[in-house]
């Protein structure tokens, strides 16, 4: 069995599109026969909302895994997009805030249920804004980050995130992705400020008043619009993705 390709989503901001560009790049790689897992990590759960999934209760979210009471796989929802998704409900919250010793054991919990899901192509795990023990929980687990930024913003990584990603505890590939782009823009100085950091830029999603659209079936907008531009910059992404 192959090994599955666990990309983080993360960035202290809120609403810098960490949840849309999860959402859709999963829907993405998964129309293009790759399959895929999409891990909500936040409490909100809006990932899990926007592929139609809205749980009354925690029993069959996350939470229930990181509690010992069920497997990731057990509670993996197949979703209309295509993708795989595991959860998220309210409950999680509570696991934001802890010690080391608390996220040392979420890092051993869950990684041990990442074992069970390495059937995928690639698992996303979609983080919370902020830097709490869920993100550090995400990053321990991940190969990849994903770090998307709008481009309007002085600074791209903050300091916070560039400490939390220089003490990460493995080796991990951090990908930039300029989203909300408008008109044509050149990329000429993504390494500014990332300290000594190596981040490759991999990509950009223009801004696209489809991607804001919500429906009932729980579809993303790719899906909906595959002739949109941000589709094509989707699309774009998850070939970049998949050839390295
Ligand atoms: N490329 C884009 N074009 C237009 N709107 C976008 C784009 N990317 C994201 N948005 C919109 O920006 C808002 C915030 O996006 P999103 O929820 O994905 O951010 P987030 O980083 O997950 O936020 P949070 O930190 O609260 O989880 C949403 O309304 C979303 O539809
Ligand atoms: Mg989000």
């Amino acid at each position: 069995m192959g090994r599955s390709n666990v990309l983080a989503i993360l960035h202290p901001r809120r609403g810098v599109g960490k949840t849309t560009i999860a959402v859709n790049l999963a829907a993405t790689l998964v129309k293009a026969e790759h399959w895929t897992v999409l891990i909500d990590l936040d409490p909100e759960s809006d990932a899990s909302r926007a592929l139609g999934v809205d749980l009354t209760n925690g029993s069959r979210s996350i939470a229930a895994v990181i509690r010992g009471r069920a497997h990731l796989r057990e509670i993996c929802i197949p979703t209309a997009s295509g993708i795989d998704l595991v959860p998220a409900h309210l409950d999680l919250a509570v696991f934001g805030t802890g010690d080391g010793g608390h996220r040392a054991s979420l890092v051993g919990r869950l990684s041990e249920e990442m074992d069970g899901i390495d059937a995928y192509a690639f698992a996303f795990l979609d983080c919370p804004s902020g830097l709490n023990a869920l993100v550090h929980t995400a990053l321990a687990l991940a190969d990849q980050v994903l770090i998307p930024y709008q481009t309007d913003e002085r600074e791209r990584i903050p300091e916070a995130l560039r400490n939390l990603l220089s003490e990460a505890p493995h080796p991990t590939k951090i990908n930039l992705i300029a989203n909300k782009v408008i008109g044509v823009e050149h990329e000429t100085d993504v390494h500014e400020n990332a300290g000594d950091l190596e981040v490759s830029y991999v990509g950009a999603i223009r801004y696209s008043p489809m991607l804001q659209e919500r429906n009932a079936l729980g579809l993303p907008p790719v899906i909906l619009g595959p002739e949109d531009e941000a589709a094509k910059d989707f699309a774009e992404l998850a070939a970049e993705l998949t050839f390295n």
